[in-house]
């Protein structure tokens, strides 16, 4: 039985005090136009220019008689091209502000996000010169001086500029709104009746609605506000952008809609604020469960972006208007601008700004600060076999035992909460799993692995040694009067641990040694879920706001962290399982921010078996890839629900091109693992899995180039065709790393064909039957349910293992297969990244990075790696691998009669099949007998 996510638990920003009064400013801002006044300027005299920061103060005037509030604006030029802005509140930097209800929280706005988000990126520009005058200042920096900002002093306002053209505007609408500190003013009623007790009630500032400042009541659950009021807004306006992505993560489009109402538009901003939404509704804007405040925006050759750190629950306003420069070209060929208008509970304004100018620039800068995503261990791109919930120990051996014997590939088995004994985390239950150690055991004989899941609530109950060193070391999150939290979750009633405690994290590691009763082997890794966190009787499913966490900051300030600092504990957690062995930790979470990348995996929660959800995957996990956490996926076949034969085998020929590909299933569904389905269905799935497991090479290619430079794994078509307009909106096809791969997976019922769009004139090959495309635009590709639409674009040279195994474990020395796909002018490239697949050696120089090129019939395999202390040995242990087979799509007609091809001083053979039908000619280079980690040359 399923149950659809109750719209109701969740607010919309008509039932969110802060979210009402930031749109309520916007509209009123509209309305007043050009009459009204903007109570925000910069002091000049306050402000002084040293080592590329510019200092100051921002003047908020707060009443009619002038009275005003200090803002201090710190705005940094960072060597690497990006700029920040932080606005803070004087008052509370200094604590001077009272607390209401006696509370204990902090005064100050919330400052520590940036040690568990940034990474790097932070250096001071050391060639940005600023010049002033009366009434701004501006400030060149970037590459060759090629970027400005203008800073306005009144109305404050900031316009960032690439080569003379404002590409990013702050306050241009005049929608910063600084809702300082201020005591909670109580007047007492005038007529009191006689023997009344006296009442207060409180006195509303002229034009301002109070009645969301001081508490507010949602679902039965009251948020005292000890603070007050005190969120931010500031509109951001992008000059000719008609699109912006990012800010995940919600169920919709890649290109993200306008959110204030209208046809084909949402009703609400798009919403931040992680939550357990299952079963969650399509095309929304409604909030889920991790958060990257990160935007692109992107026009023909331009991409540009802006990164708001800040942990609150926060909303953004989308909307498009004509540029209206000209009113006689009468929106003739007008661009579009679009205006976004940020808003957040609580925190800093402090905003990054990334000026591109392409795609590959804007994730490269934000992956920077934020680090990269995670080199993963490699059997974590393989297939995830997981379900709620195998029940035994023997049910998790006879499942592995079948795969085999099927000859289905996979390397994970997944065990959900019911492993536990009373849902009580490190422990077995000892009717189900008796022997966990042997079913380890038996899974590393095939080199597989399993995963566990391992939640953030604790079990409350007398005998359980990890609640009880909980509580004893007060470790866990606060209620709002400083004593330990308790709700209500799996277990029922629990504790949560707090990780933004180092404590606590130096705790939570000592539960995952391997002398620990609970992990008895180096194959086990971990799963941590319900970390938004999840509360079954909080508001919206989640932690009072008021709650407090260590060096009491209240939840509301640190929310959308949450989620992260759980995974990190994990993550530190496995990395310190026993001294001396260090193996890539493999962590899947479902809760996210800004980092999050750098631990482990995400998957979208809990969808359902429909084919909606189906297609609804793609666009989220292409967001997710463009926000910097590529490491993403769906879970296959759909939580929820018993999906149909047809939708289990296209979401299974889907699911190998989500980056973390696991099926998983709800604990009410009926078994479907892949040989139940019976055939023809197992045996189409199963070419789908070895599909994926051929191209594990170039599938880990593509996580190493995510893991140095931020480039997302599956990639949008504007994100690799910047100047193709009419693919700015596409969503549903997609490129595989720098592979030319472009795949479109049937995601609707009954569909025999697909439409793909070919963005450019070179020449496109199915992947399958080399099949020629060889213009622009769009394509109709056979579909039957045992065909995946997938191309091959001219030019690339594609890496794959092609022998069937039962994990990836299993392929780590078997040869290659280099497939060379020629583009219309007769050459191709590509590349190759190995490793041990486990361990941290290759930053000692421990791995394989070749580039294959293909020029003037000739492929030649050159050296990209950099020599390190652990090249030689590892290049030793790779020696006896080598390329079993070459297959050249596209072969020219001049070798037809062909039959070897000079390798070195020797000689391969060589067969040549011709053109058919419209397919292409192709040719086949047998045991050409080179290595993969050599130089070489083969002439053809
Ligand atoms: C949550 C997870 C789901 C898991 C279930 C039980 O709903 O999203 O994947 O199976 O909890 O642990």
């Amino acid at each position: 039985m399923t149950v659809p996510v109750k719209h109701d638990n969740f607010k919309r920003c008509d039932q969110s005090g802060f979210c009402t009064r930031h749109r309520v400013y916007a509209d009123k801002a509209a309305a007043e136009g050009s009459h009204r006044t903007i109570p925000y300027q910069i002091t000049p005299e306050s402000l002084t220019w040293k080592n590329s920061q510019l200092q100051g103060t921002i003047v908020k005037t707060i009443n009619a008689s002038g009275e005003t509030v200090r803002l201090p604006i710190v705005i940094s030029f960072l060597e690497s091209g990006s700029a920040r802005v932080v606005i803070d509140e004087e008052k509370r930097q200094k604590g001077d502000i009272e607390l209401r209800h006696n509370s204990i929280a902090r005064k100050e706005r919330y400052n520590e996000i940036e040690p568990w988000t940034v990474v790097g990126g932070l250096d001071l520009s050391k060639s940005a010169t600023e010049s002033r005058s009366e009434s701004s200042t501006t400030v060149k920096y970037g590459p060759d001086g090629k970027f400005e900002a203008i800073v306005t002093f009144a109305p404050f306002g900031i316009d960032f500029k690439r080569d003379g053209n404002t590409e990013v505007k702050f306050n241009d609408r005049g929608l910063l709104n600084f809702e300082h500190w201020r005591p909670k003013v109580e007047k007492v009623e005038p007529e009191k009746k006689e023997g009344e007790e006296e009442t207060k009630v409180e006195e509303v500032p002229a034009g301002e609605d109070e009645s969301t400042w001081w508490e507010e009541t949602f679902g039965g659950a009251t948020d005292t506000k000890p603070k007050g009021p005190e969120s931010l807004g500031l509109d951001i306006t992008f000059p000719g952008y008609d699109h912006v992505y990012g800010i995940p993560e919600h169920a919709g489009s890649l290109s993200l809609k306008e959110t204030r109402g209208g046809s084909g538009h949402h009703e609400d901003p798009y919403r931040m604020y992680n939550a357990d939404v299952f079963e969650y509704i399509m095309d929304s804007s409604m909030t889920l469960y991790g958060s990257i405040p990160f935007m692109q925006a992107h026009r023909k050759d331009s991409t540009v972006g802006v990164f708001w750190l800040n942990v609150a629950e926060m909303w953004v306003d989308v909307i498009k208007e004509k540029e209206a420069h000209n009113p006689l070209s009468l929106g003739i060929g007008a661009k579009t601008d679009t205006k976004t208008h940020w808003f957040a509970e609580s925190g800093l304004i402090d905003v990054f700004v990334f000026l591109g100018p392409t795609p590959k620039d804007v994730t490269k800068a934000y992956g920077e600060l934020t680090g990269y995503s995670q080199l993963p261990q490699e059997f974590a791109i393989g297939y995830h076999q997981c379900r709620w919930n195998y029940v035994t120990d023997e049910d998790v051996k006879d499942v592995d035992r079948k795969m085999s014997k099927h000859q289905i590939p996979y390397d994970v088995i997944w065990l959900d909460i019911e492993y536990t004994e009373d849902k009580k985390y490190f422990t077995w239950d000892p009717l189900t799993f008796g022997d966990p150690k042997g079913m380890l055991e038996h899974l590393d004989k095939s080199d597989r692995k399993l995963v566990a899941i391992i939640d953030p609530h604790i079990k409350k109950t007398s005998d359980y040694h990890v609640v009880n060193e909980l509580e004893k070391k007060d470790l866990g999150v606060h209620n709002k009067d400083g004593n330990i939290y308790e709700g209500w979750c799996w277990p029922g009633s629990s504790h949560w641990i707090d990780c933004f405690n180092p404590a606590a994290i130096t705790w939570w590691k000592s539960l995952f040694q391997y002398s620990s009763a609970f992990v008895s082997a180096p194959n086990l890794f971990i799963w941590n879920d319900m970390n938004e966190p999840s509360v079954f009787n909080g508001p919206e499913t989640t932690m009072p706001k008021d709650n407090l966490h260590y060096g009491n900051w209240e939840h509301r300030d640190i929310h959308n962290l949450n989620g992260l600092t759980f995974h990190n504990a994990t993550y530190q957690a496995l990395l310190s399982r026993k001294k001396g062995e260090l193996k890539r930790p493999f962590v899947l979470t479902r809760s996210f921010y800004a980092g999050s990348q750098r631990l482990g995996a995400m998957w979208t929660g809990d969808n359902q078996a429909s084919w909606d959800h189906l297609a609804a995957a793609f666009p989220m996990i292409l967001n997710n890839g463009i926000a910097g956490f590529p490491f993403a996926g769906a879970d296959v076949g759909g939580f929820f629900g018993n999906p149909e034969k047809d939708l289990l085998t296209r979401w299974y020929q889907s699911g190998i091109f989500y980056p973390f590909f696991r099926g998983h299933a709800h604990i009410d569904t009926r078994r479907r693992e892949p040989y139940l389905i019976g055939d023809p269905y197992t045996g189409i799935i199963t070419r789908a899995l070895r599909l994926r497991y051929s191209l594990l090479p170039a599938w880990y290619t593509a996580f190493h180039e995510a893991s140095i430079d931020g480039t997302p794994i599956i990639r949008p078509h504007y994100f690799e065709y910047p100047s193709d307009e009419a693919g700015f909106a596409i969503d549903d096809q997609f490129f595989i790393g720098s592979t030319g791969l472009l795949a479109k997976p049937v995601v609707t019922e009954g569909a025999e064909s697909v439409d793909i769009y070919i963005p450019d004139d070179e020449i496109y090959y199915d992947y399958f039957d080399y099949l020629k495309y060889d213009d622009k635009g769009s394509k109709k590709i056979d579909a039957p349910l045992d065909k995946i639409p997938l191309l091959m674009q001219g030019g690339h040279i594609i890496p794959r293992k092609d022998r069937p195994r039962r994990s990836t474990g299993l392929m780590k020395f078997d040869p290659y297969t280099l497939v060379i796909v020629l583009s219309k002018s007769g050459t191709a490239k590509g590349e190759l990244y190995v490793d041990d697949g486990e361990s941290f050696d290759y930053e000692a120089g421990a791995y394989i990075r070749r580039e294959f090129e293909f020029t003037e019939g000739a492929l030649t395999s050159k050296d990209l790696g950099k020599k390190g202390k652990l090249t030689d040995k590892y290049l030793k242990t790779m020696k006896s691998v080598g390329v079993e087979k070459i297959v050249i799509v596209g072969a020219p007609k001049e070798w037809a009669g062909k039959t070897t091809v000079k390798v070195g001083t020797g000689e391969a053979r060589m067969e040549w099949h011709g053109e058919e039908g419209g397919k292409a000619a192709w040719a086949l280079v047998k045991a050409p007998k080179v290595a993969i980690g050599d130089d070489w040359k083969i002439v053809f």
